[in-house]
């Protein structure tokens, strides 16, 4: 045996909730009732816009008709039938800059131009979204307003407000996706985009953040003809959703077990993030970042001349594993960005992973002058 001490492996790459975020044991409950209840409905085929009590509940909390709720197999799936049913390839999509990198990959596959409106600590850049509708004339812009992944930033109610007169003005969909809403450890709750009162945005969520992302249920809040057409879509796709998730997730609504679920998961993550806050005051104090108010992730930028290349390959070597940041930016930068998830590490392991990185980010071996 050697008497040498393994370096624990702590990972910022991927945005998960941790094990004990899971409510495994009332989801068995969940299941076992579902299945006992409404078994003939929930193993068969069925109808692809998805289960309509799962769809009337959501309808009431969204104060709109079941007809403008889709249910589908993650919101994933939702953008990536929206994007083929909403553009043609060589059209314009406007996202934050950074924005989520799976999102980008889903408008790009289908051909769309992806245009970053650079992201402020308040949010999107007002000014910069003008000019671009009006030259590029998007078909929609895609927006992660509670929260964003990659950054934590909320956007603010002027810039929401600003963003729906510009939409109606400028006659393009807003695609608002919002799975981390819930997810507040403190300040107010701003309306969503949503609930501002325009036909022109799309509200996407999941229930993968605030119950489990294994259970794939995540849904759109649109205008029916909009429902009609991607149920269709839909179904010339997978016929029938994942509809024992959508049993469950219902089950479990109907019970009343959501908002306890949530409250619990603040408890979890709200240490983590102000831990993460801390030890970047303290190790990285030449970081730039906006301290978010809720959410999985904190967007770092860190000072230059780092050589962000060097850093990943260093840090893993020190047991840090961290993400390329380039993903995150439409147009290829965000050299100097790191996305650090905080949620699925305990305070500790964020404070050790964050002290190590410091060390690394302060010695000279990973400035861009001295070359790789
Ligand atoms: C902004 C955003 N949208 C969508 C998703 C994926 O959600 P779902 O599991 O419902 O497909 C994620 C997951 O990380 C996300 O961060």
């Amino acid at each position: 045996m050697s008497g040498d001490r393994e370096i624990q492996t702590i990972s910022f790459t991927r945005g998960v909730p941790p094990p004990e975020a899971f409510p495994t044991g009332q989801i068995q409950e969940c299941a076992i009732a579902i299945l006992e209840r409404e078994g003939s409905v929930v193993l068969q085929y069925h109808p692809a816009a998805g289960l309509l009590p799962l769809r009337e509940w959501l309808a009431q909390r969204y104060g709109v008709a079941p007809e403008a709720v889709l249910v589908s197999n993650g919101s994933l799936q939702i953008e990536e039938f929206l994007t083929r049913l909403l553009t043609s390839p060589g059209d314009v999509v406007l996202v934050e800059s950074p924005s989520y990198d799976r999102a980008i990959t889903i408008f790009r596959r289908a051909g769309a131009r992806v245009v970053g409106v650079p992201l402020e600590p308040d949010g999107f850049d007002v000014g910069t979204l003008e000019s671009l509708t009006k030259k590029q004339k998007p078909k929609f812009f895609y927006i992660i307003p509670d929260f964003q992944n990659p950054t934590g930033v909320t956007t603010s109610l002027a810039k929401r407000e600003r963003l729906v007169d510009l939409a109606e003005r400028y006659d393009f969909w807003v695609l608002e996706d919002n799975p981390y809403r819930e997810l507040r450890y403190a300040g107010e709750e701003l309306p969503t985009v949503f609930s501002l009162g325009s036909e022109k945005v799309l509200h996407l969520s999941s229930f993968s953040k605030v119950l489990s992302p294994g259970i794939r249920v995540g849904y759109l809040i649109a205008p029916e003809p909009l429902v009609q057409q991607l149920a269709r879509m839909a179904e010339d796709t997978y016929v029938s959703p994942n509809m024992i998730g959508q049993g469950i997730v219902y089950e479990y609504c109907r019970r009343g077990w959501l908002g306890p679920n949530i409250d619990r998961l603040r408890d979890i993550y709200q240490p983590r993030l102000e831990g993460l806050s801390s030890a970047l005051e303290e190790y990285l104090a030449e970081a730039q970042w906006t301290r978010p108010e809720g959410g999985f992730f904190i967007g770092v930028y860190l000072a230059p001349p780092v050589n962000m290349s060097a850093l990943r390959a260093k840090a893993r070597d020190m047991g840090v594993l961290l993400s390329d940041g380039k993903g995150f930016f439409p147009e290829g930068d965000g050299d100097l960005f790191l996305r650090l998830p905080f949620c699925a590490l305990s305070v500790d392991e964020i404070e050790e992973g964050i002290a190590r990185l410091g060390s690394l980010v302060n010695s000279m071996d990973i400035h861009v002058s001295r070359g790789r």
